[in-house]
């Protein structure tokens, strides 16, 4: 392996990182350590009090919180106690509505102020938040809002539609809550903005999120008030906040990270935040990054590509001297995005490695260390991480395995809901195994190689192919479907779907014209009715899906065959 590294300047002693020595600190942290960087009330333990209220019996109290801003250049700013009141304010709101511990409280909503408030307001009262890209259609939906059993619904009069087509199918919904309701905006202004938060234990249920597997409905991945503790540290250490910084974390609440380094991690270390609830636009965000003065950023691969492609014409126009920090996270960090970072801002990207599980970041570059261009860097402090075979034993240095950490740590998932089976499953040996396979070299850095299973990452986005391949077969003329990802250089990977036809739709179906429009009736379809970013940009038709004796669609071979790859062992493959 030819490495490259990129050395970290020697930092002035008046500036140095909050983590200054990953080494010392990987050496001795332990867990039991991490407890004063939190505040524990009456020994309980609430992610949303740390993340808010506590600042408001401080100086920060008046410090903002929260500068957002939306694709039509609307400007809205909260300070810490604005938030931490109208957090309360949805607390009341909820308990009046009969919210009890407990109850799992979903959030449909697009990146507005309410969903960050309300977000603390559910945790406040114990129960449980679930967050939903406002990209799901009503399949997306109907799957996740009937599994959690959700009690209420945070939505908006334009998305609202969606929900009330399968509102059938939910019979726990009791309330929807339209934020852009004249109803809902008076009973904010009425609510009493003093609220007791819940004694809740560490242990007790915080947030769930749905993402994929590969196969099977997405499952709900819950999480503990507990996962702020490592939220707040990794925030430290690896994002490095300060007070004086201005951050941006691209993510959406949608999405873990933008729980744990939007709202939790990053609140509680008391930085002010910026969200801006728009699409992606190269100018545009160059724009925000000067704006705002942001000194620390986090973001995608995709989203670095992306940037890198509008070329540095666009850049130029802008004062990007304040930024002093970078992360990314979510798909493998190419060389070439760090390589730019370098001549574009005179800095690197971090990579950090983490999933919905794991809650919180796991592997990193620190500020502190030097990067070894193209790896995720080295475990958190505090957590052991190894490359282990399938039954779960060490492998050997530079040796291809599964990437696995030592349970616990302090944002592991608690449960799947529902499906305690499916939690078992991901443990082998002592281990969590986490689906993506990797090496560890002699120096400790960990290298991600790629997923162990079907899983597709596309923009980021973790899709599971089976989902999609169910909203292909919904459409009359499909009658069945294969999906893969297939590697793209901006996106990371696309998703394409091999698709046999029904027989009378494949005779209308002869010219090129004709397979063409149908290709883009079945790609429209799937945006619809499962989400606008989990459909197949990619789509071929096929007389017969490869499959096992058993009838199972063989994926591997698919991919295989798409790349020109070997196709390996067919043994159990059905007549092909
Ligand atoms: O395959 C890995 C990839 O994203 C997966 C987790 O996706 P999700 O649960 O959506 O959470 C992403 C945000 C925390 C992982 O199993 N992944 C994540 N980070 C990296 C990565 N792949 C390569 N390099 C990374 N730094």
């Amino acid at each position: 392996m030819k490495e490259e590294i990129y050395k970290k300047p020697k930092q002035k002693n008046d500036f140095p990182p909050n983590l200054e020595n990953y080494e010392e600190a990987a050496d001795t942290f332990t867990w039991k350590d991490a407890r004063p960087y939190v505040d524990w009330v009456d020994g309980g333990l609430n992610a949303a009090y740390n993340a808010v209220d506590r600042h408001v019996q401080t100086w920060r109290k008046n410090k903002v919180a929260l500068f957002w801003e939306d694709e039509a250049g609307v400007e809205k700013k909260y300070t810490f106690e604005d938030i931490s009141l109208l957090s309360n304010k949805v607390g009341n709101i909820l308990k009046d509505f009969g919210v009890e511990r407990g109850d799992r409280v979903f959030l449909f909503l697009p990146r507005v102020p309410e969903l960050y408030f309300s977000f603390l307001g559910i945790l406040k009262i114990g129960a449980v938040a679930g967050t939903l890209f406002s990209a799901f259609q009503e399949q997306a939906l109907a799957d996740r809002l009937e599994n959690s059993g959700a009690k209420v619904l945070f939505t908006t009069s334009e998305l609202k539609p969606r929900v009330d087509k399968i509102r059938k199918k939910l019979p726990a919904l009791e309330h929807i809550i339209v934020i852009d309701d004249p109803s809902f905006i008076k009973s904010v202004e009425r609510a009493s903005d003093e609220l007791h938060i819940a004694k809740t234990d560490p242990d007790d249920y915080a947030f769930m999120l749905y993402t994929s597997g590969t196969t099977g409905k997405p499952k709900g991945v819950v999480h503990s008030h507990r996962a702020v503790i490592q939220e707040h540290l990794t925030a430290r250490w690896v994002l490095d906040l300060r007070d004086e910084d201005t951050y941006w974390c691209t993510a959406d609440p949608g999405w873990v990270t933008g729980i744990a380094y939007e709202i939790l991690g990053s609140w509680s270390n008391g930085v002010a935040a910026l969200v801006y609830a728009g699409r992606f636009d190269p100018d545009r965000w160059y724009k925000l990054l000067d704006k705002y003065n942001i000194s620390v950023w986090y973001t995608a691969p995709t989203a670095i590509r992306m940037l890198m492609a509008a070329g540095m014409d666009v850049v130029k126009k802008h004062n990007l001297t304040h930024l002093r920090h970078l992360c990314s996270v979510g798909e493998p960090l190419n060389p070439e995005a760090i390589r730019w970072g370098l001549k574009v801002f005179g800095l690197p990207f971090h990579d950090t490695w983490w999933q919905t599980e794991t809650g919180a970041i796991c592997i990193a570059n620190y500020p502190a260390m030097d990067i070894k261009i193209g790896s995720m860097g080295k475990p958190v402090p505090g957590l052991t991480a190894a490359i282990v075979d399938d039954k779960g034993h060490e492998v050997a240095i530079n040796t291809e395995g599964n990437i696995a950490i030592k349970p616990k740590w302090p944002s592991m998932m608690h449960t799947i809901w529902k499906r305690p089976h499916k939690y078992k499953s991901y443990f082998t040996n002592g281990w969590y195994i986490s689906g993506d396979r990797g090496l560890k070299d002699k120096d400790g850095y960990f290298w991600f190689i790629g997923r162990a299973d079907d899983v597709i990452k596309t923009s980021g986005e973790r899709v599971g192919p089976f989902e999609v391949e169910s909203a292909l077969v919904a459409h009359p003329a499909v009658v069945e479907a294969g999906v893969i990802g297939k590697p793209d250089m901006m996106r990371g990977e696309i998703i394409k779907a091999f698709v046999v036809l029904e027989k009378a739709t494949l005779e209308k179906t002869k010219t090129k014209p004709q397979e063409e429009a149908l290709k883009e009736e079945l790609s429209v379809y799937v945006k619809k009715h499962l989400a606008g970013h989990a459909y197949p940009r990619e789509i071929e038709f096929m007389d017969k899906l490869p499959k096992t004796r058993s009838g199972k669609i063989m994926r591997r071979i698919l991919k295989a065959k798409e790349l020109g790859l070997p196709i390996g062992d067919t043994s159990t493959l059905e007549d092909y």
